[in-house]
């Protein structure tokens, strides 16, 4: 009887025990910024949600800092004052809030986990003219900030750059000098061979049925010619 006990006691105990570390778990930013209206159209929380970001435990406040474990209860049934309360407590430059990580200050958060990524980028010649303001991409205009997607290239690349020719085939994170030469050799080859492909025989199948039938027209002519020049040299003969 006391054993039977025992054993739901331990167990009641257990399930508190977890129900309570879940509720701690609860991430408050996403809580309240789930609610927020125009961040459901630029895709904040339920991209994070989706992210590979996400699946390896990186949240909000790895990247904007803050705090994440205040209990925020019910969002929609706060009054104004409270919701303006738990808001600073949660966004509190105390608890090392930044807020949108701007210039060189994305770097650092990105650099807490992918130096050698940030590395690579920041002394290339976009990476330099991002730093300088000289509308270099940042490390989101490429990768989205709550998603992470690897972008398409050249595709992504389009809304800044007319000719993308041979991007497909350099480093988008380390445009250095040597990549510029590279791709203009990369271009010139890529002419080349189109003139190349232009001058070459490319009978039949290149030339249209009108081109065809006049080659074949010009042929018949010039044999005719050359058979009326044996006729007439056989009768000479005769
Ligand atoms: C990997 C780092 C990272 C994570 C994780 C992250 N953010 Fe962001 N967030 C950014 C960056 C960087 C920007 C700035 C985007 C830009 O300027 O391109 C941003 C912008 C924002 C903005 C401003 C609106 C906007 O779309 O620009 C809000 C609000 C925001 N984040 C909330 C959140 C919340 C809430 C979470 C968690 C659910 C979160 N972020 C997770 C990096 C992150
Ligand atoms: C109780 C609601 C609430 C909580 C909790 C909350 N936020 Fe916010 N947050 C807002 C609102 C509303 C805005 C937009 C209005 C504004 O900028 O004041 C905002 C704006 C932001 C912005 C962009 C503007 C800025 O000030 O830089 C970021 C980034 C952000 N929140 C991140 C976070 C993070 C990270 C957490 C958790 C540590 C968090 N928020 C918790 C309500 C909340
Ligand atoms: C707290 C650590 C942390 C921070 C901060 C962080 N990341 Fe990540 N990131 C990860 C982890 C972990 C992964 C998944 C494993 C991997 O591919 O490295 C990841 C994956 C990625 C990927 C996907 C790589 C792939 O192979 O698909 C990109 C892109 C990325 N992060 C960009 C960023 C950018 C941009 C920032 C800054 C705005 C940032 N991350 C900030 C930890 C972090
Ligand atoms: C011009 C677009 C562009 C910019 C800007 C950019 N990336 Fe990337 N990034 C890519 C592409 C494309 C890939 C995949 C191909 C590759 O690895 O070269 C990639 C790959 C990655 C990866 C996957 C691992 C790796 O190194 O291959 C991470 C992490 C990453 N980037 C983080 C960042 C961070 C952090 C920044 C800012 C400091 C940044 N990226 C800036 C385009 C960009
Ligand atoms: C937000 C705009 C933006 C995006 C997106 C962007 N670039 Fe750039 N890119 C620049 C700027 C600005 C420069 C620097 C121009 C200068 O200083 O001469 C540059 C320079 C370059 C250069 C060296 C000079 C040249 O034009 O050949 C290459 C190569 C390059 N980018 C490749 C890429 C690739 C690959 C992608 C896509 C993965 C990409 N860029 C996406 C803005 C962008």
């Amino acid at each position: 009887m006391w054993n039977k006990t025992i054993k739901y006691v331990t167990l009641i105990t257990v399930i508190f025990l977890c129900a309570a570390k879940v509720n701690a778990k609860q991430n408050a930013c996403l809580t309240c910024h789930s609610t927020i209206p125009q961040e459901k159209a630029e895709c904040v929380t339920e991209c994070w949600l989706r992210s590979l970001h996400k699946q390896n435990g990186v949240t909000c406040v790895s990247c904007h800092g803050g705090d994440a474990d205040i209990d925020v209860g019910n969002v929609k049934q706060l009054s104004q004052q409270e919701f303006a309360s738990k808001k600073a407590l949660a966004m509190s430059r105390a608890k090392g809030f930044i807020g949108v990580p701007k210039g060189k200050e994305m770097f650092d958060v990105c650099s807490k986990c992918h130096s050698d990524s940030v590395n690579r980028y920041e002394n290339s010649i976009m990476g330099v003219a991002y730093l300088d303001n000289k509308g270099g991409p940042s490390c989101t205009d490429c990768h989205s900030a709550h998603y992470v997607i690897i972008p398409d290239v050249p595709k992504s690349c389009e809304k800044c750059h007319k000719d993308t020719t041979g991007f497909d085939q350099i480093d988008p994170m380390n445009v250095n000098d040597a990549t510029v030469t590279e791709l203009s050799r990369l271009r010139i080859k890529l002419a080349e061979e189109k003139v190349k492909g232009k001058e070459l025989p490319l009978f039949p199948e290149e030339l249209g049925s009108f081109q065809i039938g006049f080659v074949a027209f010009g042929a018949i002519i010039v044999l005719f010619i050359i058979a009326y020049i044996i006729y007439i040299l056989i009768e000479k003969r005769r």
